[in-house]
């Protein structure tokens, strides 16, 4: 697809258009990826960031939030409760950190995660900018999966959302993408959908820098207002989060799911948490637009209201879904969930194989300005 046809695609308006859309985004995830959907228990083992993103409510300088960090013991029950579900994957989440105790620390996490059911659990990690070093450590000791949202793929609007303080660079995360490709993860990126100053040029760029880098699994949500972050206050101030807004961004999430089907066909993409807060069905609408991933929240109840990257996020109050709720909310959207299957992204083995059959020097890395 053009530029063109992706935003024509994503300006659809009509309730019928839209739905023919969603529907056809269906049918290209059942004929390529099947109609199952996969499991990813997301586990949220810190909180402690030192990034200060202007939209994430956990940023560095939020004093509000608590900090916490999980007990080994306990996120090592959590991933024992997925394993005994059926989740087949186990996804761990932190703020961004870069000291060598936690990265020693999640090293032999991942090894202890690694001897359940011999090596039965999936491990996808989503712990930010790391060194090509630590990306191998991680590698080595188990994790296969690694989710880094490049946000938006514009330079430009990246800078809008974050500080200038040399700790947020476009040049860096993506790099970070390229050295993750490099040392053998399937990799997922994504961006946020809809906050103030995005235009529907700047989300058909997003996928088609998704299609350019080969990537192998998509995470987008839209954005959601957190009130202590620099971006919520001068969104509230300018009155720019009314019901009506709030549902343009749900809706403008959902169309670039289904849109990302159609143009990506084979990838993994995930139906996420951010949409469940605009919405009560937001997850299910996720299905119903060509997603085949659900990544349910299995932190530690303790800490799940301080892991607040946004507002209404439903995983504070709620409890963890059971399989049977999950199968029932697969079969809304004429899917089914496959327990005790990896799922991974058919992307990936294409992209790997392709990679084999070239040069290894084929690997761009981005050299920093
Ligand atoms: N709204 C929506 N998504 C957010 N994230 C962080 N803050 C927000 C917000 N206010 C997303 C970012 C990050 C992921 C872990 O959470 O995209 O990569
Ligand atoms: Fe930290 Fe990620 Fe939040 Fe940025 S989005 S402040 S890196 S947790």
């Amino acid at each position: 697809m053009t530029k063109n046809e992706l935003i024509y695609l994503l300006s659809l308006e009509k309730d019928e258009n839209i739905k023919e859309l969603f529907n056809a985004a269906s049918a290209v995830r059942n004929s390529f990826t099947g109609n199952g959907i996969y499991l990813r228990g997301l586990s949220e083992i810190s909180n402690r960031c030192r990034k200060n993103c202007l939209y994430c409510g956990i940023r560095r300088d939020n004093l509000k939030t608590p900090r916490f960090d999980t007990d080994t013991k306990e996120i090592i029950a959590e991933a024992k409760w997925c394993y005994e579900n059926g989740y087949a994957s186990f996804t761990i989440q932190s703020g961004e950190r870069t000291d060598e105790n936690f990265i020693s620390r999640t090293e032999e996490l991942l090894k202890e995660i690694k001897k359940i059911g011999n090596g039965a659990l999936g491990i996808t990690l989503s712990c930010g900018e790391q060194t090509e070093e630590t990306y191998k450590r991680w590698f080595d000791a188990g994790a296969h999966r690694y989710l880094l949202r490049i946000e938006s793929s514009n330079p430009e609007i990246y800078a809008q959302l974050h500080p200038n303080d040399g700790l947020h660079k476009w040049d860096i995360r993506y790099n970070c993408l390229k050295l993750l490709q490099k040392t053998g993860y399937q990799v997922g990126t994504g961006v946020m959908i809809g906050f103030p100053g995005q235009s529907v040029e700047n989300l058909a760029d997003d996928l088609l820098f998704f299609a350019r880098e080969k990537i192998d699994m998509i995470g987008m949500g839209p954005y959601v207002l957190h009130p202590d972050t620099p971006l919520g206050k001068k969104v509230l101030d300018n009155k720019e989060n009314t019901a009506a807004q709030k549902e343009k961004r749900l809706l403008m999430a959902l169309k670039m799911i289904a849109v990302c089907r159609l143009l990506l066909k084979d990838v993994n993409i995930a139906s996420t948490t951010a949409l469940q807060a605009l919405h009560p069905q937001g997850q299910l609408l996720g299905l119903r637009a060509g997603a085949n991933i659900l990544m349910p929240v299995v932190t530690d109840v303790n800490h799940r209201e301080n892991y607040s990257l946004y507002e209404n996020k439903k995983s504070a109050n709620n409890c963890t879904p059971t399989p049977e709720d999950l199968q029932k909310l697969a079969e809304n959207a004429a899917c089914s969930i496959k327990f005790n299957q990896w799922g991974d992204s058919p992307a990936f083995f294409k992209r790997r194989k392709n990679e084999a059959d070239n040069s290894p020097s084929k690997f761009r890395l981005f050299k920093e300005k």
